[in-house]
């Protein structure tokens, strides 16, 4: 432990060349400034411009999905025109830094969850979600890295129909290049209707409580 304390500042001071520096959330909080735009200064999302909460994910996932968008595995021409919208936006960020350092900024903001705005069954939905979900994205929705799992709880109750409707047509999940969200789209299918979509998407947001 002794070493670590001396040795982190010292190769933090001397800068990395080859691999990406630490994380710097300073740096991304001047860049979140572009993004604060449609997600809003605390990250807490805007229903009206279909931009959703980011403040209560993992650092690794917001990376991973600015990634997909850039290259086109999310949001592509098959996508809707808010994914279009937000792979057009990530082409602007500079590189893999810049999105660490936004990502480490966005974790800095912390803050309650948004609004309810569906009243599905549910009670239907836990059983649907403990049945067909909790596996990977944990009891609590509270997401499991390794299994590239994102966090829902205290997600925005309207975006996760959002998505989950997207996975189901294959508007997202169906690139080449998207791995992970091709097991969530399988995953996606095996609910049976709208009203089975509504009603985890309600019971998720009654985790966030
Ligand atoms: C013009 C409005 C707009 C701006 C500016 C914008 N976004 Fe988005 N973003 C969206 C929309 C809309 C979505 C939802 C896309 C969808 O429905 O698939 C989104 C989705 C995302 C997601 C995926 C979240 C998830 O849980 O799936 C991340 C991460 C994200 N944006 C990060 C950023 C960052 C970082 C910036 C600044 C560099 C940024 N956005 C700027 C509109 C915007
Ligand atoms: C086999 C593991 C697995 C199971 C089971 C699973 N998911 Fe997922 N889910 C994932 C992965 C992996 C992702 C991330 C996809 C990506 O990287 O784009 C994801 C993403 C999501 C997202 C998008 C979140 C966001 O912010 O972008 C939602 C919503 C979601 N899952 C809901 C569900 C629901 C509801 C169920 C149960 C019906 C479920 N998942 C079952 C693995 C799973």
């Amino acid at each position: 432990m002794r070493s670590i304390g001396i040795l982190l500042p010292l190769l933090l001071s001397l800068g990395t060349t080859a691999s990406l520096a630490e994380d710097d959330p300073e740096h991304g909080r001047q860049l979140y400034a572009t993004c604060a735009a449609c997600h809003g200064a605390q990250a807490e999302g805007n229903r009206s411009l279909n931009a959703p909460r980011l403040s209560h994910l993992a650092p690794v996932y917001v990376v991973a999905q600015l990634q997909k968008f850039k290259a086109g595995a999310r949001g592509g021409s098959s996508a809707s025109e808010s994914a279009r919208q937000m792979a057009a936006i990530a082409g602007t960020v500079a590189d893999d830094q810049a999105m660490y350092d936004i990502a480490a900024y966005i974790a800095t903001i912390g803050g309650g969850a948004s609004a309810k705005t569906l009243a599905g069954d549910q009670e239907e939905g836990a059983r649907y979600y403990q049945q067909f979900c909790a596996a990977c994205h944990g009891p609590a929705a509270q997401g499991n890295l390794a299994l590239n799992s994102p966090r829902l709880a205290g997600a925005d109750d309207w975006y996760i129909v959002a998505q989950l409707e997207a996975f189901r047509s294959g508007a997202r999940g169906t690139d080449a290049q998207d791995r992970t969200g091709k097991q969530m789209r399988v995953m996606a299918g095996v609910l049976p209707d709208d009203d089975a979509v509504t009603a985890v998407a309600t019971y998720i947001r009654s985790l966030a409580e």
